[in-house]
C-alpha cells in the first residue's frame, strides 16, 4: 500500500487529504439552503455558485433565470446566497413596507475605506440621520437654485459639440457626455468650476470613473473565502479606489479652507457646512441628529460623484443611442422641444419639467437599460413574506434590468417605445414593474437633480443637432459583464446641425 503513495510521507498525506475534504466541505456548505427552503434556481458550481450560469453578463443572466424560474428564485454569488425577487407584493412589503424594520440596509463588504460613513452606505439610525440631513438638498426649490449653473455648463457641451458636427466626425457619446456629468456634479455639489468639457484631460474624469472600479480580485476573493473579510478590513483593503478617494478628498479639502466664513455659494457642500451650526453643541467631530460630522460631509461630497458621474453619464448615453437608432422618435421629441422653446429659445426650468413627451423618452430609455442592473437589502432578522422565509443576514437581489424586461409586464419589452409612458397609458404599468432609481425610503437621493440635468442636456443638444447611426454604430451593443448596466464597446454616432 505504501508503495502506491510515493514522495511524501504518511503525515503528509493525511495533512492533504484532511485540506482536500476541508476544501470540498467548505465550498459546498452553504449550497443546499434553497433547496431546503423550496425555492427553485439554478444548480451552483463549486466555489463559483451560479455566477454567469445563463449568461456571462450578469443582467442578462436574471432575464434568463426570470424566464426559468418565475418571480422568485435562489442563487449563488460564489458562495453567498442570494434571494432574487421580482414578486409586486414581496417586492413592496421589502422595499417600502418593512423598509425601516427588516430591509433597512444594503449589503455590505465592510471593505468602505474612508467611505464607511457615506449615505449609501451608513446603516440603521445612521443612515437615517444622515439621509434626513442631506434630504432638504435635492428638493424642487433647490435643484431650481441650481439650474442656471447646470444651464452654463450645457451651453457649453453644446457648443463644443459644434465643431464635431460640423466636421461630420464619428463621436464616442460618453467622451461628450462623461465631461457634462462630472461637471454638472462639481459645480453643484462644491462650486469647482472643472470645465472638463473643454479640457477633457482633467484628472478628475478618471478618478470619477476609478472610483466605481471595484478591484476584481478583491470581489473574487471575498466571494470564495467571505471568512478572511475582516483580515482585509485589518490590512485596509477597499473596494473604493484609495489613490481617487484622496484625489477628491483633497480638493475638497481645499475647498472647505478657502471658504470664508461669510462666502456662501448655496452648493450642496455649502448646506452641509450650514447643518452643523445647528445642532446644539459645537464639536464638529461629535455626529448629532441635526448635522453631520467633518469627516461625514467629506464622505457625501465623494459620495456624490461616485453615485452621479456614472449613472448620469450611461443615462445619456443610452439615450442618444435610442434616438439615433428611432429617428422618427427622436423627430417626436424635437417637435416637442420646438413648440415649447419656439426659436430655439432658452430652456426654463418650469416648461422643461412639464415637457410629456420627453418625460415618456428618459422613462423608457431607462426601462431598458437603468444604470444600476440590481438594487439589494439584507434582511435583518429572519422573515416570512408572502409565504417565503427569508433568513437573517441573507441578501435579498432585485433584478431590475430583468424586471423591467418581463414581457408579462412589458409587452415586447426590447422595443423602445416611449408611449408606454404616456398619460393614457402610465395607469396600465403595474406597480414594482418600473425601479430605475429604486423604491422607498432607501431610493436614490439625487433621482430629480439626475432628472433634471439629463433632461436638459437632451434639450439643448435636440434644439440644435441630431444623432445618427454610422458605420462605426454597433447594432444590436454587446453588453458589458463588469459594474453597470452599459455597453462592451464605445457607443460610436454622428450628430448633424438642425
Ligand atoms: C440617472 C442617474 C441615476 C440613476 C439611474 C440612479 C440610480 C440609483 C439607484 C438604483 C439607487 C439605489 C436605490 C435603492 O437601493 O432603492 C441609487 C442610490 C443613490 N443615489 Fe442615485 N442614481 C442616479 C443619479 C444620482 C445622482 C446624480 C446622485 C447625487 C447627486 C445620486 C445619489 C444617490 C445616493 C446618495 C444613493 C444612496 C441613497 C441611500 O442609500 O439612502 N444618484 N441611485
Amino acid at each position: 500500500m505504501m508503495g502506491c503513495l510515493p514522495f511524501f510521507s504518511v503525515e503528509t498525506w493525511i495533512l492533504l487529504l484532511t485540506f482536500i475534504c476541508f476544501f470540498v466541505i467548505y465550498s459546498n456548505r452553504p449550497y443546499g439552503i434553497f433547496e431546503k427552503l423550496g425555492i427553485p434556481g439554478p444548480k451552483p458550481y463549486i466555489y463559483w455558485g451560479t455566477v454567469g450560469r445563463h449568461h456571462k453578463v450578469y443582467y442578462e443572466d436574471d432575464v434568463q433565470s426570470a424566464k426559468k424560474y418565475g418571480k422568485v428564485w435562489g442563487t449563488y454569488e460564489f458562495r453567498t446566497p442570494v434571494l432574487a425577487v421580482t414578486d409586486p407584493e414581496m417586492l413592496k412589503t421589502i422595499l417600502v413596507k418593512e423598509c425601516f424594520t427588516y430591509f433597512t440596509n444594503r449589503r455590505n463588504f465592510h471593505l468602505n475605506g474612508e467611505l464607511y460613513d457615506a449615505v449609501s452606505i451608513a446603516e440603521d439610525d445612521e443612515w437615517r440621520r444622515i439621509r434626513n440631513i442631506l434630504t432638504p438638498s435635492f428638493t424642487s426649490g433647490r435643484i431650481k437654485e441650481m439650474f442656471s449653473v447646470m444651464k452654463n455648463i450645457s451651453g457649453k457641451l453644446t457648443a463644443s459639440m459644434r465643431s464635431k458636427a460640423h466636421n461630420n466626425e464619428v463621436i464616442a457619446v460618453k467622451d461628450i457626455f462623461g465631461p457634462y456629468s462630472i461637471d454638472v456634479m462639481a459645480s453643484c455639489a462644491f462650486s469647482l468650476d472643472v470645465d472638463s468639457i473643454n479640457n477633457p484631460s482633467s484628472p478628475i474624469i478618471d478618478h470619477a470613473s476609478k472610483l466605481f472600479r471595484f478591484p476584481v480580485p478583491v470581489l473574487i476573493l471575498q466571494g470564495f473565502f467571505p471568512i478572511l473579510l475582516p483580515l482585509f478590513e485589518r490590512l485596509g483593503v477597499t473596494m473604493f479606489s484609495k489613490t481617487s478617494t484622496d484625489f477628491f478628498k483633497n480638493v475638497l479639502e481645499k475647498i472647505r479652507e478657502e471658504r470664508s466664513g461669510s462666502s456662501n455659494p448655496g452648493d450642496v457642500l455649502q448646506n452641509m457646512i450650514n447643518s452643523q451650526t445647528k445642532g446644539n453643541d459645537s464639536y464638529s467631530h461629535k455626529p448629532n441628529h441635526k448635522r453631520l460630522t467633518d469627516h461625514e460631509i467629506l464622505s457625501q461630497a465623494i459620495m456624490f460623484m461616485f453615485a452621479g458621474y456614472e449613472t448620469s453619464t450611461t443615462t445619456l448615453v443610452f439615450l442618444a443611442y435610442n434616438l439615433a437608432t428611432n429617428p422618427e422618435v427622436m423627430k417626436r421629441l424635437q417637435e416637442e422641444i420646438d413648440s415649447t422653446f419656439p426659436d430655439k429659445g432658452a430652456v426654463r426650468y418650469e416648461a422643461l419639467m412639464q415637457m410629456e413627451y420627453l418625460d415618456c423618452v428618459v422613462n423608457e430609455s431607462l426601462r431598458l437599460y437603468p444604470p444600476a442592473a440590481r438594487l439589494d437589502r439584507i434582511a435583518k432578522e429572519t422573515v416570512k413574506i408572502c409565504g417565503i422565509t427569508i433568513q437573517k443576514d441573507m441578501v435579498v437581489m432585485i433584478p431590475v434590468y430583468a424586471l423591467q424586461r418581463d414581457p408579462e409586464l412589458w409587452p415586447e419589452p426590447e422595443e423602445f417605445r416611449p408611449d408606454r409612458f404616456s398619460k393614457q397609458n402610465k395607469q396600465s404599468i403595474k406597480p414594482y414593474a418600473y425601479m430605475p432609481f429604486g423604491v422607498g425610503p432607501r431610493n436614490c437621493l439625487g433621482m430629480r437633480f439626475a432628472q433634471v440635468m439629463v433632461k436638459l442636456a437632451l434639450v439643448d443638444i435636440l434644439q440644435n443637432y441630431s444623432f445618427s447611426v454610422c458605420e462605426e454604430t454597433e447594432i444590436p451593443l454587446e453588453m458589458d459583464y463588469k459594474g453597470f448596466v452599459g455597453p462592451l464597446n464605445p457607443i460610436k454616432l454622428k450628430l448633424e446641425t438642425r
